[in-house]
């Protein structure tokens, strides 16, 4: 732990901003640059790298099957491509020297569950590199680890000399598409897990149903898709190739068939299923509504029987997730047979019948040989001991699972559609330091999933909903608890983000994309310094000032733009390093005058623009702030620099000009504000007459 400690210290060190594009001098060895993300549990380097040249090759000197070869197939490939080095795609008859060795003791688990083991050992040297895992799945966690480490200077591309031990710190670390609200086609889907294995998150929760669309194709029951999904969904076929696909990188599927609320799209097909009177529609709205399923008729129950026998095969995972949450109860009250239903049950409230649904439910599940899991609303101290509570709304509610003896998992703190920083994110812990849970209750906590609801979220732009920030989340639920320097993870976060370009994720080159398409021409550099200082207000900011629903086009300014750009962070960073000490920090202050003077420049070059395209002018108020903010910054280093007071006042007028400038734009809003009211702060001014 102090090692990592070091480490990190010391690359931070190295981190800070020196000469661009320095040439390696020849001599000393090339030095680690930490990028690892996660980071490991145990790490310690050593001297001298292990270069990487055409005789590189991975070879397994023990265990191997087809998941291996695989694994070690891809690794290779993606190193092929990185390095541009011509390796073997066949691997030598022996042992070679400079060879990555694999030993793998085992095949690990028949169907991966939380216990499986995914720790691994990897010893990097001059001379070699050896990766030791007792599972399947541990290699691939050591592979990603071994293709995070490669760095290149001028003269080539090495793999510094380290010892990693590394193991999770929890064993459910997982990532929830909402494919429901919008349907996110195969290629999403398979290019997400691609970015999950790379930052050794292990589940997917694939949100499979909800009141705008059932996606998922039941033979039972055609009409659930035929009636309820607008023709967005999943072939049982594809269904399997995801798994096939999740499985071949260590990551379970987790499917989830949210009832008894959230099912309108059911019950277009299967009014039957209801508790209201219909008629029923696929839900384009955004929110919580009435229709929810009859808890009372044994029909209900042959229904979900059936179905879940059907998907029981379709999913291999110990797992399935039945949702649970945000059934309002309203047509349970307004149905006087459901009532007589609850007086002649004894049943209190609705909470008390939906707890009547969840304990037939798990009768079914255990038929078909599945464990429950839900959202934090099915937590009744009646419900048996092996199912999984998923806390959403808090972390209180996490910490009652665990003092009740349920295994819980976090996603408070953890939903990426709200638009929150990878650094908040960051500091939510599943288990922080004083949780007040005794070790026994600690060890209920499982982990924790990112969760992607896709109301304002398009296929094109999940990526940049989801990456780099899952990345953040995977690292706090792999690395100890102290691993928590917020610069280093944005830092490393860099670093991953482009790596998980490499492996086709488009978070990064949407932008560009999108912002062509609005302004109808390549030209597009003064819209992109626009872009690179502002973002999308929150989820809940935009869902009040623009009321979107499913049929909304997610098309716009802020759907091309990323959530805590990479811009803010190392905006502030450079503020924060100029204040340090203005007097020498020259290269901060040209870097800052430059910044602010193109923020200026821009504007006339976004007006034309803008004046060309009807969807940008209607962002036409952001333009003229480019000029106000790029004018406070270049006088406010003016004075700092020159030590000349500003007059008396101008401070004030200058933060009263930034918290207009905080407020949301239409549905957009400015990343640069609070460092620049720091460096309003820092100017010399003028006493009151
Ligand atoms: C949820 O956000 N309703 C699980």
């Amino acid at each position: 732990m102090h090692l990592i400690g070091a480490v990190i210290l010391a690359t931070l060190t190295a981190a800070l901003p020196g000469p661009p594009n320095q040439t390696t001098p020849p001599g000393p060895a090339p030095r680690f640059v930490n990028t690892l993300m996660p980071q490991p549990s145990h790490l310690s380097t050593q001297e001298g790298p292990l270069t990487l040249t055409p005789a590189f090759a991975a070879i397994t000197d023990h265990y191997r099957d087809a998941r291996v070869d695989a694994a070690m197939a891809r690794s290779l490939n993606r190193l092929r491509t990185q390095t541009g080095i011509p390796f073997p795609t066949s691997p030598p008859a022996a042992t070679t020297s400079g060879a990555l060795v694999v030993s793998v003791d085992g095949p690990g688990e028949t169907i991966q569950s939380v216990d499986e083991d995914e720790s691994y050992s990897l010893e990097v040297t001059p001379s070699g590199a050896r990766l030791h895992a007792a599972t399947v799945v541990g290699a691939m966690r050591g592979l990603e680890t071994f293709q995070q480490l490669v760095q290149s200077d001028a003269t080539g591309y090495f793999v510094p000399a380290v010892s990693i031990r590394d193991t999770p710190r929890f064993r459910w670390r997982g990532l929830m598409i909402d494919c429901g609200r919008h349907f996110m086609p195969l290629d999403v889907i398979k290019r997400t897990l691609d970015g999950m294995v790379a930052v050794k998150l292990n589940v997917f929760h694939w949100h499979l149903s909800e009141d705008q669309g059932f996606r998922m194709e039941s033979r039972a029951f055609p009409k659930l898709t035929g009636m309820g999904s607008d023709g967005l969904f999943y072939t049982q076929e594809q269904a399997r190739e995801i798994v096939a696909y999740a499985r071949e990188r260590g990551i379970r599927v987790v499917p989830e068939f949210d009832i008894p609320g959230h099912t309108s799209s059911w019950f277009v097909g299967y009014p039957d299923l209801a508790s209201g009177p219909g008629p029923f529609h696929i839900e384009r709205e955004f929110g919580v509504f009435d229709p929810v399923m009859d808890p009372t008729r044994e029909s209900t129950y042959k229904f979900l029987d059936t179905f879940i026998a059907e998907m029981a095969i379709i999913f291999p995972d110990h797992f399935m997730h039945i949702g649970g949450d945000e059934n309002n109860g309203a047509e349970w009250k307004a149905n006087p047979r459901i009532q007589a239903f609850m007086r002649e049950h004894k049943l209190q409230d609705t909470a008390a019948l939906q707890n009547y649904f969840n304990q037939r439910l798990l009768k079914l599940l255990e038929k078909h040989g599945k464990h429950m899991v839900g959202w934090d609303e099915i937590l009744t101290p009646d419900l048996p001991k092996d199912i999984v509570v998923q806390s959403w709304r808090g972390f209180d509610s996490l910490a009652a699972g665990a003092r009740n003896g349920y295994d819980s998992i976090l996603s408070a703190g953890y939903y990426l559609n709200l638009m929150s920083t990878a650094a908040a994110h960051y500091m939510v812990d599943p288990l922080p330091q004083a949780s007040g849970l005794s070790p026994e209750q600690q060890v209920r906590i499982l982990g924790g999933e990112a969760c992607m609801w896709t109301e304002q979220t398009s296929p094109q732009d999940i990526d940049s909903r989801i990456w780099p920030r899952a990345a953040a989340i995977a690292e706090r639920l792999w690395s100890p608890r102290d691993v928590d320097n917020v610069d280093d993870m944005y830092r490393r976060l860099d670093a991953e983000s482009l790596r998980l370009e490499g492996l086709g994720l488009t978070h990064i080159s949407q932008e560009a994309v999108s912002l062509r398409q609005l302004a109808m021409t390549q030209e597009i550099s003064p819209l992109h310094t626009l872009a690179s200082i502002i973002e999308p207000v929150t989820f809940d900011e935009r869902a009040q000032i623009q009321h979107p629903n499913q049929l909304t086009p997610l098309d716009q300014l802020v759907d091309s733009l990323p959530p805590d750009p990479p811009s803010r962070h190392n905006f502030e960073l450079l503020i924060r390093s100029y204040l340090q000490d203005p007097a020498t920090r020259l290269q901060e202050q040209a870097e800052l005058t430059t910044r602010f003077k193109a923020w200026i420049a821009a504007e006339p070059g976004i007006l034309h623009l803008m004046a060309g395209s009807a969807n940008l002018a209607q962002e036409e108020s952001l333009a003229p702030q480019l000029t106000v903010l790029g004018t406070i910054g270049l006088e406010a280093v003016s004075y700092i620099s020159s030590r000349l007071p500003a007059p008396a006042g101008w401070k004030a007028e200058k933060l009263a000009v930034l918290g207009e400038a905080a407020k949301p734009r239409g549905v957009v809003q400015f990343t640069v504000i609070k460092p620049l009211r720091d460096l309003v702060q820092a100017v010399p001014e003028a006493p009151n007459e």
